[in-house]
C-alpha cells in the first residue's frame, strides 16, 4: 500500500519536461514492435478507437495529451500501480508515451453501451455544481493538461475511480481530487458518473 502523498512533485515536474522531449530517463528499454502493434495491444483492452468496450476500462480517447503521458509515465516508474497495464508500459520508451499520448487525444471520444438511468443523472449535475467540479475539468468537462477529460467516459470506470479517490486508494493519485471528493456518498458518486457519461 502506498502511503498518501508521499510522492514528490518532481515527479511532475519530470514528467513536463519529458513532453517537452528535453529529458530522457534512463536508458531505452525494449524496443520490440511497430507503432502500429502497440496500437492494437492498447486497443485490445481500451477499444480500437480508444473507446472502452470493457468494464471497468477507462476510454481514452480525447483525453488531454499531458494527462495520458503523465499517466503512462507515472505506471511506467510504478507510481501508480496497475496491474493490467505494469507489465505493457515498462518497455515503452519514451517517445512510444509521446507518440501513444497523442494518438489517443487526437482521438473521438463516444459513449460506451452502458444504460443511462436519468433520475441519477439529473442528480449528479446538481452534485457537481456543489462540489465545483468544472474549476478544474473546464465547463466543457473536456479537462486541460494533467486534469482529465470526464465527459463520455464509462460509468463503471468513473464509479469506481471516483470511489478511489474518496477512499485515498488510487496509488500516486495526484492530491488535487482529495478536497473535491471528500465525504461524496456512494449514492452521489454513482449521480456523477450518470452525468458525466451523458455529458
Ligand atoms: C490488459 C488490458 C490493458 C492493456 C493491454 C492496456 N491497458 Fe491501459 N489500462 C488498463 C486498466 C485496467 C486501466 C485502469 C485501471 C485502474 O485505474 O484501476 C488502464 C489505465 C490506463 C490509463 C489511465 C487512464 C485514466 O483515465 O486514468 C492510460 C493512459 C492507459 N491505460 C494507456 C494504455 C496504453 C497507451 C496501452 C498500450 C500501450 C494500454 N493502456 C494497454 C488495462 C490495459
Ligand atoms: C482542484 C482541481 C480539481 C477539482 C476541483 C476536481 N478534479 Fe477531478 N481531477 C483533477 C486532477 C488533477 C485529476 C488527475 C489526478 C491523478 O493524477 O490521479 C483528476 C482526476 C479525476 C478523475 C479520474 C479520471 C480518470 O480518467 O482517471 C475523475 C473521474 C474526476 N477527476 C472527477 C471529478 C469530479 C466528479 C469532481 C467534482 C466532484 C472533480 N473531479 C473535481 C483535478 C480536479
Amino acid at each position: 500500500m502506498i502511503a498518501k502523498g508521499w510522492w514528490p512533485p518532481a515527479v511532475g515536474l519530470a514528467a513536463t519536461l519529458l513532453f517537452a522531449g528535453s529529458f530522457r530517463i534512463g536508458p531505452a528499454l525494449a524496443q520490440g514492435g511497430s507503432f502500429a502493434e502497440k496500437l492494437e495491444l492498447c486497443g485490445a483492452c481500451h477499444g480500437e478507437d480508444g473507446n472502452s468496450k470493457m468494464e471497468k476500462i477507462p476510454s481514452l480517447a480525447g483525453q488531454p495529451a499531458f494527462f495520458i503521458l503523465n499517466q503512462l509515465f507515472l505506471m511506467r516508474e510504478g507510481v501508480r500501480n496497475v496491474e493490467a497495464m505494469a507489465p505493457i508500459v515498462k518497455d515503452l520508451k519514451d517517445d512510444d508515451l509521446d507518440k501513444l499520448s497523442k494518438h489517443y487525444a487526437a482521438q473521438q471520444p463516444k459513449r460506451s453501451e452502458e444504460k443511462l438511468d436519468r433520475a441519477l443523472a439529473k442528480r449528479g449535475g446538481e452534485v457537481l455544481e456543489e462540489r465545483r467540479c468544472t474549476s478544474c475539468h473546464l465547463r466543457t468537462l473536456a479537462g486541460q493538461d494533467q486534469v482529465p477529460r470526464i465527459s463520455k467516459q464509462r460509468i463503471d470506470y468513473l464509479i469506481m475511480s471516483l470511489k478511489s479517490y474518496r477512499d485515498t486508494q488510487r496509488p500516486g493519485a495526484d492530491t488535487a481530487m482529495s478536497a473535491p471528493i471528500a465525504g461524496a456518498s456512494d449514492a452521489d458518486i454513482e449521480a456523477l458518473a450518470h452525468y458525466l457519461w451523458s455529458h
